[in-house]
């Protein structure tokens, strides 16, 4: 945790920002919020080498209970997830060195939520070539957005992110005033069996309907995260969810909260009721930290009790008595959606036809389990009616949508299925405006949750050209269809 100089003492020292920080607080509770300070140009920044020796490692976390697991990571060391910070401005000088087995074969490193040149997303055979065992690969770019980022391999991805093959990137740079602490919750499960080893990482049941869960929840490596904040401090929570396939639903418990950034992009300040934090999805929380010896928890509602995701302890002296100031994030540098003139498209998604066949089976709990045999065709699920061809990245289909470069589209995303679905678009955002089924709080998303027979209405201003992944986030659905890609030229 790192421990910033304390924002009382800027506080009181009584700088503009400040109540107008307050304000924008207040406001939200009563009509339109107050608009967010735009961040400006990228400064100059740093090189920054970042050297990655994808391998298999036996590590042990707390959430093992002291057990050492065969995982796969991109640095030595006992910790999860390895943290990588930098300024905005910065420059990140990146060398792959593809250690893994060679059963593990090739692979690729994703940025992901980056706005960085396509040639930089690293998405194998559609962005660059796979990197095969013992290869090396150079990764150079500079993110143009504050926030909480994460990359991961694009090939056999439901194994490698299942044991554990990825890394978070903060890029610094966006608080107005800084917070009181700045710490990261990072949500994954473990699928580990009750001797001891890894199960299967990919099932037809678990393919072919929500996914297959992870038996050993975690956060940060632990199985009861504590994370020590300062006492009655305004405390920013990086909460970001690598799991393959869990959706809970973020709520806190024993203090005030506020959401102020969704996948890194600032949001007015607002309440945090509860917010479905889908696979892949980041949220940023502002909470007023507990009395030195108090505890507030951070919890997932998505289950029949509460699950505590973390306690959050006051230590120290209470510093002051002002109100919870949620404080406003710079919004980033995007640009506005020309809603006027956007032109309408829309994607489907649904299961195939085996996809259905294999739900119902997998339903009906007296019918023997599925072997291998019965899947003849592993493509369970369909984006606009095409399911990805079978067989990973070699084999391209045609772009999903062709897009012109500078042009507003509004998408209608639409579920025609029984289950969830995070849909994350490669080097956009989208703007999230409406939902036929709920309440949009107005907002930027990378990945957003589209829930069962939902459809979404979101616009995307096509500004970043080349071929861009559009793919469910649940990687067992990305990977048996649900994925395909746009193109901007
Ligand atoms: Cu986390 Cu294709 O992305
Ligand atoms: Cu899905």
């Amino acid at each position: 945790m790192t421990l910033r100089p304390t924002r009382r003492t800027v506080a009181f020292g009584g700088i503009a920002g400040v109540t107008a920080a307050v304000l924008g607080w207040r406001s939200t509770r009563a009509a339109a919020p107050a608009p967010l300070a735009r961040i400006g140009a990228i400064p100059q920044g740093r090189e920054v080498p970042l050297s990655l020796v994808a391998a298999e490692r036996s590590v042990t976390l707390p959430a093992f209970g002291g057990r050492a697991m065969p995982l796969m990571s991109f640095f030595e060391g006992d910790l999860f997830p390895h943290v990588v910070r930098i300024r905005r401005g910065d420059t990140l000088v990146t060398t792959l060195d593809n250690q893994l087995p060679a059963w593990a074969e090739e692979m690729s490193v994703h940025w992901h939520g980056l706005r960085i040149p396509n040639a930089e997303d690293g998405v194998p055979y559609l962005t660059q070539a796979p990197v095969p065992p013992g290869g090396t690969y150079g990764y150079r770019f500079t993110p143009p957005d504050t926030g909480t980022f994460w990359f991961h391999t694009h090939c056999n991805t439901a194994e490698t992110i299942g044991r554990g093959l990825l890394g978070v990137l903060i890029v610094e740079g966006d608080e107005t005033v800084p917070y009181d602490a700045d710490v990261l919750v990072c949500l994954k499960d473990w699928r580990i069996s009750a001797d001891g080893a890894f199960l299967p990482f990919l099932t037809d049941e678990g393919a072919a309907r929500a996914g297959s869960f992870g038996t050993v929840r975690s956060a940060n490596g632990e199985a009861a995260l504590s994370l020590d904040l300062p006492a009655g401090g305004d405390c920013r929570l990086r909460l970001i969810n690598v799991d393959p396939t869990r959706i809970p639903e973020i709520g806190v418990e024993g203090a005030e909260a506020a959401i102020v950034a969704i996948d890194g992009v600032a949001v007015p300040p607002f309440p945090l009721k509860s917010w479905r934090l889908g696979p892949a999805m980041r949220l940023d929380l502002v909470v007023r930290a507990p009395a030195d010896g108090g505890e507030a928890r951070l919890v997932d509602y998505h289950a029949p009790q509460p699950v505590t995701l973390a306690t959050l302890k006051g230590t120290g002296e209470v510093r002051g008595t002002t109100p919870f100031d949620s404080a406003p994030l710079l919004m980033a540098d995007l640009a506005e959606p020309d809603l006027a003139n956007a032109l309408p498209l829309s994607l489907t998604f649904s299961a195939t036809a085996t996809g259905s066949s294999v739900a119902e089976l997998a339903d009906d709990t007296t019918a023997p389990p599925l072997g291998p045999l019965c899947v003849t065709n592993r493509s369970f699920w369909a984006i606009n009616k095409a399911p990805w061809p079978d067989g990973g990245h070699a084999r391209l289909p045609p772009p999903l949508l062709t897009l012109e470069r500078g042009r507003t589209y509004r998408l209608t995303l639409h579920n025609v299925t029984p289950h969830p679905h995070p849909i994350h678009i490669h080097g956009h955002f989208f703007r999230v405006l409406s939902s036929s089924r709920r309440e949009i709080v107005p907002h930027w998303a990378d990945t957003v949750l589209l829930t069962p027979k939902e459809r979404l209405e979101v616009a995307l201003v096509a500004d970043n050209p080349g071929d861009w992944m559009l793919h469910c986030h649940i990687i067992e659905h990305q990977e048996t269809g649900m994925m395909g890609f746009v193109r901007v030229t």
